[in-house]
């Protein structure tokens, strides 16, 4: 078993694949005795003896009160969620009741804190701090939407280790990231934290995050813990609103939500975090089936499970417990492991002396917790070198990271020619330029959703930016705003288009309209933005779109009007130098859209990986499915992603032509290849992505599925056969017993640039 990679791996992918087998005998045994000297090092603390002793032998010196302070984790400083109970952290910390902080950040605080712990408790156990360290901790890269949309699993990873490196260095030795909730619902504001909506793009960046934070050595001053959340189904909300209720079917459920939670669990992931939604019925912060079921059971995890903000405590507001005490009872005996500000373990001792609980339900959670804390050393270095930061934030290296990511993670997603005959994008050096929209000059907004320690004045806008290149050659007008209904600044706006050459229009939304409990019924531009943006294009002036923004959006009148539109996210700090870099040509956009982008908001929800039903669009017949007032296609798909080169892609060509399921299902592999040509006039990178359909099977599969994919570079002229092996991995799914298996079928694949594209190849699995 593996992900499907070329057969060309590089370096990175190469050791991927090898740890990757070699934890599957780890993990599987699910036995610390069974530690092999083969064992991964990222994946050594879950199988290692001398650990599992330490544990034992502190566990049995813990008073019942000390065992339920350490599986409680109490909010500090920033406030991420409902305000709870005033609680008094050091005396807590000094009792030994105080198990991890969130939220508390500073080298002098969070050491200060610790010597209450560690200097005044009676077994002298550390805390566990931890943060939403989401995109970046000081240097504040592309939020993961786009991050994921570079298509570079290597890239995100070296965010990640940035983050770590300077997250750690402010006392912080745990980020709740990363989000591997797959999205297929633009209205939910929480899209911007995940990779999108493709699995098998979320196992790879899943696996990517996790690298980055731990790194190899969980006990490096500068690794930091990951935690893979929402555990699980959080993106499936109804409706796309936050927190709502989820109700997928047990194979969508495998299919689609499960699989990066496992890949962040291959990878070493130490912790995971439960969801507020109920799935199935049932609150996931009370859901034994999945969190002791499927993640101890089947998968054998290690780690601990720590709650979402007092999910534990909002298990009475589901309507499955009445009180707190039950609710505390519910989670734990479900395999909630420490508990997010709910206050409500360190009261079960109640139920122990009630004999309702058992100690060794408790004991349990509080030895994965230990065994956490012995794996990164806590107690061997619990406190922070006060001298590391600010030094360790913003460095030269961070800050050319910060762009290159964000460079990479811009989607081209129209340059048409204009007349004349060439695209407006790249740029063209004379002429002046105006520049339009409040976006182009917002700091604040630059830093997307859960920018973490991120300081508006680090950041260089796209104005700041072009201002230096341009000098008095641009005119800058606000224009209109994504917040607010103003029209004041439209004259201005106005005024500045009639002066230019090429007016470059930046719209989109702030950044408080997508991350947590900022879902939206209408995914348009927000405001009066569009109504500006007509005027401007009815002047006849050229017009470059950049678009900022945390989900897909819905834009069909700016896509058939406006020639060159580029999507920019939420760029991070390096916001201004990555853009104007690109539109000037300097960097090539090679990013592609991890989620679909909607003609209508009605489309909604709206992913690539669909059913075909028994009557698919488009069709002859009325009777079809669809909308009689649209298409059914996305306006741009899954996969999407336009360059200032041109790759052409030659038929999909079968290496294996003969298989059958038993030969895939036994470790057998089918090969296939296709040669992508750079036939523009620049060097370019383009993501090569395989897809593929199988027919005849026992349960209905989506029309298309990526299975793999390879970012590769190419010089104008050249061209590259890329090859990709499909196994057991990639070509199995739960069929109609609930089994994970290989079928026989019929199997269509397509090497493609995008997930409508590409010229296909059939076989047989017999
Ligand atoms: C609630 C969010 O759902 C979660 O992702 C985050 O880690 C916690 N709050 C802590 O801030």
């Amino acid at each position: 078993m593996a992900q499907t990679t070329a057969l060309t791996p590089s370096p990175t992918a190469r050791r991927h694949l090898a740890t990757l087998s070699l934890l599957l005998t780890t993990v599987m045994s699910h036995s610390p005795a069974s530690a092999a000297d083969s064992t991964p090092p990222a994946l050594a603390w879950t199988a290692s003896p001398a650990i599992e002793e330490k544990v034992s032998a502190l566990l049995a010196q813990m008073t019942l009160e000390e065992k339920l302070g350490q599986i409680t984790q109490f909010a500090s400083g920033i406030v991420t969620g409902p305000t709870g109970e005033k609680i008094d952290e050091r005396e807590l910390a000094a009792t030994g009741r105080l198990g991890s902080v969130l939220n508390l950040t500073g080298a002098d605080k969070v050491n200060a804190l610790q010597r209450e712990a560690v200097e005044k408790s009676r077994l002298k156990i550390p805390i566990l701090f931890a943060m939403d360290i989401i995109h970046g901790y000081r240097t504040t890269y592309p939020v993961p939407l786009a991050l994921a949309a570079s298509w570079d699993a290597d890239l995100a990873a070296d965010c990640a280790h940035m983050a770590a490196v300077e997250g750690s260095a402010a006392g912080i030795r745990w980020t709740f990231s990363p989000m591997v909730d797959v999205a297929r619902d633009a209205r939910w504001g929480r899209i911007t934290e995940g990779s999108g909506e493709d699995p098998y793009l979320g196992e790879v960046f899943a696996r990517a995050w996790v690298r980055g934070y731990q790194g190899d050595d969980l006990t490096s001053p500068t690794s930091m813990l990951a935690c893979a959340k929402h555990f699980v189904g959080y993106g499936g909300a109804e409706g796309g609103r936050d927190y709502n209720t989820v109700d997928v079917s047990e194979r969508v459920l495998r299919d689609i939500y499960l699989p990066p939670f496992k890949a962040a669990l291959d990878e070493g992931v130490g912790t995971m975090m439960s969801a507020f939604n109920s799935l199935q019925g049932v609150p996931a912060s009370a859901d034994r089936r999945t969190l002791t079921g499927i993640l101890r059971g089947e998968w054998g995890f290690r780690g601990f499970v720590v709650s979402d903000w007092n999910s534990i405590g909002e298990l009475i507001a589901h309507g499955v417990a009445l009180n707190g005490l039950q609710a505390g009872f519910k989670a734990l005996d479900a395999g909630v492991d420490m508990d997010m500000q709910a206050n409500l373990y360190p009261r079960l001792g109640e139920l122990v002396k009630n004999g309702t609980l058992k100690t060794e339900v408790i004991d349990e959670a509080v030895r994965r917790v230990l065994r956490v804390k012995f794996a990164i050393g806590l107690f061997e270095r619990p406190y922070t070198d006060e001298a590391l930061a600010p030094a360790a934030y913003l460095t030269p290296e961070h800050l050319a990271l910060a762009r290159r990511a964000a460079e990479d993670s811009f989607v081209l997603l129209k340059n048409e020619p204009v007349a004349g005959g060439a695209s407006l994008l790249p740029l063209k050096e004379g002429g002046t330029v105006a520049l339009i929209g409040a976006l182009a000059d917002r700091k604040d907004d630059m830093l997307g959703a859960w920018s973490s320690h991120g300081q508006q004045h680090d950041v260089v806008t796209l104005h700041e930016a072009l201002a230096e290149r341009l000098h008095d050659k641009l005119i800058y007008a606000r224009g209109v705003s994504p917040n607010g209904d103003s029209a004041e600044d439209f004259p201005d706006a106005m005024n500045a288009a009639a002066r230019a050459d090429l007016v470059i229009v930046a719209l989109g939304e702030s950044r408080d309209m997508s991350g947590e409990a900022s879902s939206r019924s209408r995914i348009d531009l927000p405001g009066r933005q569009l109504e500006l943006l007509k005027k401007i294009v009815e002047t006849g002036k050229p017009v470059v779109l950049v678009l900022f923004n945390g989900r897909p959006l819905s834009i069909p009148w700016e896509a058939a009007h406006v020639p060159a539109i580029l999507e920019a996210w939420y760029p991070g700090v390096q916001a201004g130098p990555a853009l104007v870099r690109t539109l000037f040509g300097e960097a090539n956009p090679s990013g592609k859209l991890t989620a679909s982008f909607p003609r209508s908001l009605g489309q909604i929800p709206l992913y690539y990986n669909y059913f075909n039903t028994g009557r698919p669009a488009p069709g002859a017949d009325r009777y079809v499915t669809g909308y009689i007032d649209d298409e059914h296609t996305p306006l741009f798909p899954f996969g999407w992603g336009l360059s200032y080169t041109k790759f052409e892609y030659s038929p999909t060509h079968l290496i294996t032509t003969k298989a059958t399921a038993d030969e895939i299902n036994a470790g057998g592999s089918i090969e296939v290849e296709a040669t992508v040509k750079n036939a523009g006039p620049v060097a370019g990178r383009e993501t090569v992505q395989i897809y593929i359909r199988e027919r005849g099977t026992s349960v209905v599969r989506p029309v298309r599925e990526l299975k793999a994919f390879q970012k590769i570079s190419l010089k104008s002229g050249e061209a590259q056969t890329i090859k990709f092996k499909l196994s057991k991995k990639d070509l199995s799914f739960w069929n109609i017993d609930l089994q994970e298996k290989v079928e026989p079928c019929e199997l269509t694949i397509w090497i493609a640039p995008h997930s409508q594209g590409g010229e296909p190849a059939k076989m047989l699995i017999e």
